[in-house]
């Protein structure tokens, strides 16, 4: 034995050795304290995915950044995760001892010392283990993907968020912070979305990029399996003075059909690398897939505009809704008959002081929804659903959609981020909620978590002045690793053609 160790039996027990697996347990359980201890303090000098793709997120809440620095955000965004892994880490702590515990008793029996050196291997490996865990959940390697390619008939249709999701010739699927468009003469559906198949740029300032490629069009019969129909609005290489520069910026495309123009027409955030141009900016074209003729960009109503979306109501009226004023509001305005251009007069404004972005919006019994998230660039925050009785009335906001899930999954949007949601042709109460779980490290691997939404009854809030019941209904995002549509939706597309 250690004669430390003996020593310290000896002084405890006045050299009784009746007690020694007592004194020993001890002495390990104090040795793992010290070290569980000191592990707070300090992050890991190698800090493991996902941690590090926060950590290098210099350019986190990048909308913000006029009132804080990117070193005190990334503080804040670390110790916010810490909260959650340090529960975590304890677990795995638990179970490694535990485990380490009994393998000893085996080998050495029940007064088998453990080593401070063993322990802290221990722990150093409990934490790899639970980024390399959270990291595995989280972004799925190669050997789960999602592969319409290769169907096997038990596994046909099913969505698992967060894998990686391949088109019908077995590529990932490129369409990032998009959105989904129905035709119904065609009853086909066209994903359009940002294409960020190139490396990840990780600039000194700023926020971490990719190049711009252009814009993804896909199309389905079935919402899962995506042909590849090329690039619908394409990144410009030569031109400097373009806003498709592919230095630039152009992100979260959404595109409607004009039934007088009978054109389809794209709206999309258009800005420089640094986001100061805020502004957006319209493309047009008469087929679904493209290609789009890019026709320019503007400061709506004269104001900044980041993430935004675009509504087509069932009166044949669009909107746009905009994050503005350095994302402190949202601004909602009618698009013109055409759908090329805004309304310069007659926009309202928002969730005022609320800081929300990544708007989604639809309709559901004559009522208006819609989800957004906080402004905190590619690190997931928690979603909230807002409603109103017309797009530019009065928005309440009805609190996080999000049900299911472990523990403060749901808090962050399952690890995600809204960008669209999707009404589902034929079903009433069910709509497609897609969201983006950003890869800040390397954004082209960046997934795509689609969730079931649906209208569940009445709305858990009610605003004060409210004396009979609210018009609208709960909206509930619904946590699923695995889950399919219902048996035949797609039968009903002929009825919903039919109306
Ligand atoms: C997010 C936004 C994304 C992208 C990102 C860049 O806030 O929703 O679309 O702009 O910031 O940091």
């Amino acid at each position: 034995m250690n004669p430390m160790v003996s020593q310290l039996v000896k002084t405890f027990h006045g050299g009784s050795k009746c007690c020694l697996p007592v004194v020993l347990w001890s002495l390990a359980a104090w040795v793992l304290l010290l070290q569980a201890y000191t592990s707070l303090l300090r992050l890991p000098s190698h800090v493991p995915e996902p941690y590090s793709q926060w950590k290098n997120a210099s350019h986190m809440f990048y909308h913000d950044a006029a009132e804080q620095t990117a070193e005190e955000l990334d503080a804040e965004m670390i110790e916010n995760l810490d909260d959650n892994a340090q529960e975590k880490v304890e677990k795995v702590e638990k179970w490694n001892k535990l485990e380490k515990s009994e393998d000893l008793e085996e080998t050495f029996g029940a007064v088998a010392p453990v080593e401070p050196a063993t322990t802290a291997k221990a722990l150093e490996e409990s934490k790899e283990l639970l980024a390399q865990r959270r990291l595995a959940f989280l972004f799925p390697g190669k050997t789960s993907v999602i592969d319409p390619s290769k169907v096997n008939g038990s596994e046909y249709g099913y969505f698992y968020p967060g894998r990686t999701w391949l088109d019908s010739v077995g590529k990932p699927i490129q369409a990032h912070g998009g959105g989904v468009m129905y035709v119904a003469e065609t009853q086909t559906f066209y994903w359009y979305g940002e294409n960020k198949n190139g490396a990840t740029i990780h600039p000194k300032q700023g926020t971490a990029r990719v190049d711009v490629l252009g814009i993804s069009c896909y199309s389905s019969k079935d919402l899962w399996t995506w042909n590849y129909k090329g690039l619908a609005l394409k990144a410009e290489r030569r031109d400097k003075s373009s806003d498709l520069y592919f230095l630039n910026v152009v992100e979260r495309p959404k595109v409607i059909y004009n039934d007088n123009t009978k054109q389809y027409i794209m709206w999309m955030h258009i800005d420089n690398s640094n986001y100061s141009k805020a502004s957006v900016g319209v493309a047009v074209s008469p087929n679904p897939e493209g290609p789009f003729e890019y026709v320019g960009s503007k400061r709506p109503h004269g104001c900044d505009s980041r993430d935004m979306t675009i509504f087509k109501d069932d009166d044949g009226q669009a909107y746009l809704i905009y994050s503005s004023s350095v994302n402190t509001e949202l601004h909602i305005g009618p698009l013109t008959e055409d759908y090329m251009d805004i309304v310069e007069r007659g926009s309202k404004k928002a969730l005022v002081k609320q800081r929300r972005e990544a708007p989604a919006v639809f309709k559901h019994r004559g009522m208006y929804y819609m989800v957004t998230s906080g402004c905190t660039s590619w690190a997931p925050n928690g979603a909230l659903v807002h409603v109103a009785e017309s797009m530019l009335g009065q928005w309440v906001t009805l609190g996080d959609p999000c049900v299911g899930g472990e523990e403060g999954f749901g808090s962050i949007t399952f690890f995600s981020q809204g960008t669209f949601v999707l009404p589902l042709p034929g079903l009433e109460n069910t709509f497609i909620f897609m969201a983006d779980r950003w890869r800040p490290t390397d954004l082209r691997d960046s997934r795509y978590v689609w969730l079931p939404l649906t209208m569940d009854g009445p709305a858990d809030t009610a605003s004060d002045d409210e004396f009979e019941f609210p018009p609208w209904l709960r909206v509930s995002i619904h946590w699923y690793e695995r889950w399919k549509l219902p048996e035949g939706w797609d039968n009903l597309h002929p009825v919903l053609t039919s109306l």
